[in-house]
């Protein structure tokens, strides 16, 4: 039988969010201290086994359509192959994507792509190799550019690029950026930065906003609005020029898009999370372990989205970040 994930709003989630790892091996500036984090301890964390039947029961009975895996990095787990295979082999009809560094993806983006992935969105905030090293504190750029190459190669497309602009930092590249993202086939979105990190630093006004990005691009490019609907994307498209080519921008802060939001999330030690924003968790993992039925997961997942709020609520006053930081959750 099949319930939906629906909340008190009347959305419904047919997106599951899947992280497999916190761990990461860049460090950038606005996600993580130099140092890393305190990582979940390796028994917390779903095993594989585990994982593919939470997404088992989220495809065969909570009419989930599409699953994507995060991290931290998901590259950096040793199952994941084998995680997207068993899924696609749930329903190959599910979208099988992957949310990622790339670091690394130039080994395994032919392997992936046998195993069912249909795409990936590549994490890429500067095309300038020092300025790489400054944002992510690893000389990693060509290997990035390795991977991003793979995927293309591989056929996992669209491969999408997710640019964070920094001030001061990077937020002179944004056209460089949409030059290049056209020149090599990829479809560029600019993110605002939400507050996440896990340092607490977020502020509005050091974030980079839709608006400013817009002028900055409105120098060098015509923006014209995209005419197909949006959905349930984050993604608000723009054609460069007049088209074909698209930029997109997800203005999670400034233009939020919580009342179209088709989302839910698990986290590696599963967890679900209703919003990123969420400040409870529903525990999944517990009742795993403790020999629930698929039946009995399913009704604890269904009360949990029923809780879902209106949206993330940055701009109340009584807003709070949550515990969990982004690499925690996913993205
Ligand atoms: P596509 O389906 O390929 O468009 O993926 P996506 O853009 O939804 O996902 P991706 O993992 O590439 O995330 C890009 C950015 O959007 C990240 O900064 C995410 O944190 C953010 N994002 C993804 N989903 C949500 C969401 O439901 N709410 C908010 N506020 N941000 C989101
Ligand atoms: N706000 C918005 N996007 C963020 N990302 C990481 N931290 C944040 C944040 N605080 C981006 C990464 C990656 C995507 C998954 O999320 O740069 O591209
Ligand atoms: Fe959905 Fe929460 Fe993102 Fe809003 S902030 S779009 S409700 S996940």
């Amino acid at each position: 039988s099949t319930r939906a994930l629906a909340d008190r709003y009347g959305r419904v989630a047919t997106d599951l969010r899947v992280s497999l790892t916190d761990r990461c091996n860049l460090r950038c500036s606005y996600c993580m201290p130099a140092e890393g984090l305190d990582w979940l301890p390796n028994d917390d964390v779903l095993t594989d086994d585990e994982v593919v039947r939470l997404i088992g029961v989220a495809v065969r009975q909570l009419g989930i359509r599409e699953v994507r895996f995060t991290g931290g990095e998901p590259l950096v787990r040793r199952g994941l192959v084998d995680i997207v295979g068993r899924t696609k082999a749930i329903d190959p009809t599910v979208e099988a994507s992957l949310t990622t560094n790339a670091l690394g993806l130039s080994r395994q983006a032919a392997a992936l792509a046998a195993a069912g992935l249909d795409r990936v969105n590549v994490s890429l905030d500067t095309l300038r190799a020092d300025t790489f090293e400054t944002i992510t504190r690893r000389d990693r750029y060509p290997d990035v550019i390795a991977g991003l190459e793979a995927a293309k190669a591989a056929g996992l497309s669209p491969v999408k690029i997710n640019a964070v602009l920094l001030r001061g930092i990077n937020d002179d590249e944004a056209p460089d950026l949409v030059r290049w993202a056209i020149d090599e086939g990829y479809d560029l979105r600019f993110i605002e930065q939400m507050p996440l990190d896990a340092q607490h630093g977020w502020s509005r006004t050091g974030m980079v906003t839709a608006d400013e990005i817009f002028a900055k691009l409105a120098d060098v490019f015509e923006l014209t609005p995209h005419g197909e609907p949006r959905g349930s994307a984050p993604a608000e498209l723009f054609l460069v020029d007049g088209g074909p080519a698209t930029v997109g921008v997800i203005a999670s802060v400034t233009r939020p898009f919580c009342g179209d939001c088709d989302r839910v999330r698990l986290t590696a030690d599963g967890q679900v999370r209703n919003c990123l924003f969420a400040r409870e968790e529903s525990d999944l993992r517990a009742a795993l372990r403790a020999g629930a039925t698929d039946e009995e997961i399913a009704d604890r997942w269904v009360t949990a989205m029923a809780g879902k709020r209106a949206g993330h609520g940055i701009d109340d006053p009584s807003f709070l970040q949550p515990d969990r930081p982004m690499s925690a959750i996913g993205g």
